[in-house]
């Protein structure tokens, strides 16, 4: 018997990364996940399909955000496949890194563009699954380390930020529901969106950045989700916690020749 048997999820950007791994977690424990995507379809019938190899339950919604209607699509495709369940749980997951909008080259189009789909997009999608969820729901936003130490990527961070105060807004406003609302920070994780993680010496000198000796992995942070997602977390909310393997606590320290093994 899983912890979120009977409850339904909608994960934004489950196609890849950090979201495919909340997606699989939520689904080995029992819930019918929307498996949500911006263009990648190939990668989110994967997610899908792994899903119901293992026995779990999960569909498919596209919907590419931070274009008008973005809200709408994604909401038709959800009430598609979830009939007339209720949307229990909701991970606000998707979004966009742009490496060029910094202070000194941002431009207007890429400021509006990371807002539209990091912040403006969870924004409407929380208000529309409010309609669906019912007492003692949760959320969860996956937000960033970006938001606590200094990064070129200033609009991005920017946008993390916005997330991280939602958060906190939302779950003063949602807890007469019994709806909890966290915020789960990642530190470096090896996904699409950190390709350069590739390269064994940066991923080297990042294991010297963090006190548990490597970058993370997907299933790190959706482990983690699953947890503010289960009603172990119950009598939490409003909270943002950083599942980074302990980044930037001191001064870098070269991992030992056998660090701890890469998991997920
Ligand atoms: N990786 C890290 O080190 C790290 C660190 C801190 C925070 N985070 C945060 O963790 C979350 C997941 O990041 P990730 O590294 O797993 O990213 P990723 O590997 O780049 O995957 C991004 C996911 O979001 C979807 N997506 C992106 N833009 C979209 C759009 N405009 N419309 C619809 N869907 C869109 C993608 O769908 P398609 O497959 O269809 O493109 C994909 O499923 C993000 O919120 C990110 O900011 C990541």
């Amino acid at each position: 018997m899983g912890k979120l048997d009977g409850r339904t999820a909608l994960v934004t950007g489950a196609s890849r990364g950090i979201g495919r791994a909340v997606a699989l977690r939520l689904a080995e424990e029992g819930a019918l996940v929307a498996v949500h995507y911006g263009g990648n379809e190939a990668a989110a019938a994967d997610t899908v399909a792994t899903i119901r190899n293992r026995g779990g339950e999960a569909f498919a919604v596209r919907a590419e955000l931070g274009v008008p209607g973005d809200v709408d699509a994604l909401f038709a495709g959800l009430a598609a496949g979830l009939g007339e369940r209720p949307l229990d749980i909701l991970v606000n997951n998707a979004a966009i890194i742009t490496r060029t909008a910094t202070m000194e080259a941002a431009t207007p189009e890429e400021f509006d563009r990371l807002f539209a789909v990091n912040v403006r997009a969870p924004f409407f999608i929380t208000q529309r699954a409010l309609r669906l969820m019912p007492d003692g729901g949760r959320i969860v936003n996956v937000s960033s380390g970006a938001t606590w130490f200094a990064t070129p990527e200033t609009v991005y961070a920017m946008t993390k930020g916005a997330l991280n105060v939602l958060g906190r807004s939302l779950a003063q406003s949602a807890g007469a529901r019994g709806i909890t609302v966290n915020t789960v920070s990642p530190g470096i994780t090896a996904t699409d969106m950190n390709s350069w993680l590739d390269d064994p010496e940066a991923a080297r000198q990042v294991s010297t950045m963090v006190a548990l000796g490597r970058p993370g992995q997907p299933a790190d942070v959706g482990d983690a989700v699953a947890f503010f997602a289960s009603d172990d977390a119950r009598w939490i909310t409003g909270q943002t916690v950083e599942v980074n393997g302990g980044l930037l606590l001191g001064p870098p320290v070269e991992p030992p020749a056998a660090a701890a093994p890469v998991s997920g």
